[in-house]
Order: structure tokens, then C-alpha cells, then sequence
């Protein structure tokens, strides 16, 4: 295992423990990153039916998870935050500082604590990922404590293999909760929006979403595309708004209509209700 010391290596075992909705999806997106294979990635719950297809595609799954870490030298911890204690309790003491990494992606709960209930000092970081992870196209954001550069590099690399990276204090990872793992939902609802405008304007559902899905893809290209030159989403707006054409009346349209005003204030209400569910966090 060479985890602690920021050389990870592709060999290296991988406990994923909470194998639920973003437990299985990092899983899924690790391997489908082609750098890791299904064997050296466990994933624990307590009831293991539901993980019996990525049982199938070789993925070691199993309800122990003190046998779970055995051997890890990266411990993913995904259980819901009211789960987080005892699964703390449960593995804290035969976790090793040196050897192995934490990353809890936990919504809610500080670093410190974490430390707290395990009782000795094993480098944690906390990772904020989406559910777009599955695709390796995640959004990932990353907090840690103070002196822990080597176990941040792990899992920067780690989390890297299935998308985007982002360093952050930890203080933010509240408001990162809300742009980016609920930003998913956000998206995905504009989305559908755009579908059945498409509907209304002549166009078979399935042509619908299809168009309004690649065309999403199209703009989010143009920015992150073109970001490294400070290019910003309006200088590509500019390039489809000409002087009273179709496009800038349909823009303003939904500006009068509240557009981004909605999205924005949907963001902040998300970061509200994420701060308020985790008290403390803020
Ligand atoms: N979903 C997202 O998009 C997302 C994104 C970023 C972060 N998160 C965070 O990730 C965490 C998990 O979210 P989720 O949506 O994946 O929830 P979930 O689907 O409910 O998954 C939680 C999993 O933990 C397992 N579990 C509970 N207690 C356990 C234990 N003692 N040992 C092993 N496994 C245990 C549960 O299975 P059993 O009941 O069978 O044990 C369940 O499969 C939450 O803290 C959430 O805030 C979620």
C-alpha cells in the first residue's frame, strides 16, 4: 500500500463502504475509467442483495466491513450522515495512519470530527462528488485539514480518473453540495424543460430530449472548452444573439420570466437547506 504517501498505485485495493446510490456509482465510474478493475475495488452495506450485479461484474462485495478495509489503502466512507458514527466506531480502531487514506464524502460532517470519532490521527479528506462520477464526469470537490498535502494528492488523483477536480476550503463544501451534487437535479430539470419546448414546436419526445441533451453538452463544451482563455459563457451567447433576432428575443423572454433569477435562488436555497440540515457545518 502506498496511499499515505501520495504514490498511489493502479494496484492498490479500494473500500467503498455505504454501497448505496454515490457508493456505486464511484465504484462503476472508477472502473469505467479503465484505470482500476472491479476486483480491487470492495464495497460494503449491510443488507448485499442490491449490490448483486456489481457482484456480477466482479466487484468484491460483501457486509463485514472490518474485513472490508483489511488490506485498503484507500477507505471511501458513502453511508448516509446519521450512519457516519457507528460506522466510525466500527472500523476507527484498525484503521493506519501511514498506510492508509480516508475520504468521506459524508454531506455535512467536518474533517475534525470525523478525526474525533476515530480516535487516532489517519489523513481524511472529504469529497464531494455528483452522481454523474457513474460516467466519469463528475464534479468533485475536495476539502482537507491542514498538513495532509499526501492524502489530498491520493485523492485528487483518484477522483480525478472520473472527472473534474476542485481543491476547496472547507467551509465551502456545504455550498459545493448545492451547486454540484444537487446542481445535477438543476440541470437535469433545465433540461427537461428544454424537451418539451421542443414538443410544443413540432418534435417527437425522444428527438426532443435528444436535441435538448446534446445541445446542453454543446454549451457546457463551449465554456469548459474555452474557460483556460477567461472566455465566459456571454461571449458565446454574443455569438448567437444578433440584433433583433430570434435568439436574444427567446433570451430576454425567459430573463422577463425569471430564468436566472429562479436557477440562482433555487442554488441558494439548496445551500441554505444543506447548511441547516448539517448544523454546525456553517
Ligand atoms: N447521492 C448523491 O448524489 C451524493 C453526492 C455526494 C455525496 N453524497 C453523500 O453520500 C452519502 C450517501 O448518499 P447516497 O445517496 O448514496 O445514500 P444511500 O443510497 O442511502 O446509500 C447509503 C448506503 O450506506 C449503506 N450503509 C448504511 N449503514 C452501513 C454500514 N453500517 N455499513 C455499510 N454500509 C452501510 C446503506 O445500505 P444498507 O442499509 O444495506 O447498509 C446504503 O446502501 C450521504 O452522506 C450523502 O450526503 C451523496
Amino acid at each position: 500500500m502506498a496511499a499515505a504517501t501520495g504514490k498511489q498505485k493502479p494496484t492498490d485495493r479500494i473500500a467503498i463502504i455505504g454501497g448505496g446510490n454515490i457508493g456505486s456509482a464511484i465504484a462503476r465510474g472508477l472502473v469505467g475509467s479503465g484505470r482500476y478493475h472491479p476486483g480491487q475495488i470492495i464495497i460494503t452495506r449491510r443488507q448485499v442483495e442490491p449490490l448483486a450485479s456489481l457482484a456480477a461484474q466482479g466487484f468484491q462485495v460483501q457486509a463485514d466491513n472490518r474485513a472490508a478495509i483489511r488490506g485498503a489503502a484507500i477507505v471511501i466512507i458513502a453511508v448516509l450522515p446519521q450512519q457516519l458514527v457507528e460506522v466510525l466506531h466500527e472500523i476507527g480502531p484498525l484503521l493506519r495512519p501511514g498506510e492508509q487514506v480516508l475520504i468521506s464524502i459524508v454531506s455535512g460532517v467536518k474533517i475534525e470530527e470525523i478525526i474525533r470519532q476515530i480516535g487516532q490521527a489517519v489523513p481524511v479528506i472529504r469529497a464531494m462528488p455528483n452522481t454523474a462520477i457513474e460516467l466519469g464526469e463528475s464534479m468533485t470537490c475536495l476539502a482537507h485539514p491542514p498538513g495532509a498535502q499526501d492524502a489530498l494528492a491520493v485523492a485528487v488523483a483518484l477522483f480525478g480518473v472520473a472527472g473534474k477536480t476542485l481543491v476547496i476550503a472547507e467551509e465551502l463544501m456545504t455550498a459545493a453540495t448545492a451547486l454540484c451534487a444537487c446542481g445535477i437535479a438543476f440541470f437535469l430539470r433545465a433540461i427537461r424543460a428544454a424537451s418539451q419546448g421542443g414538443i410544443e414546436i413540432g418534435f417527437h419526445p425522444e428527438q426532443a430530449l435528444l436535441m435538448a441533451a446534446q445541445t446542453a453538452r454543446g454549451a457546457a463544451t463551449l465554456v469548459l472548452t474555452t474557460a483556460g482563455d477567461h472566455h465566459h459563457p456571454e461571449a458565446e451567447i454574443d455569438k448567437v444573439t444578433s440584433p433583433q433576432g430570434a435568439t436574444i428575443s427567446g433570451l430576454n423572454q425567459m430573463e422577463h420570466e425569471g430564468f436566472s433569477s429562479a436557477m440562482i435562488k433555487g442554488i441558494t436555497t439548496s445551500a441554505d437547506m444543506v447548511a441547516r440540515l448539517y448544523a454546525g457545518e456553517k
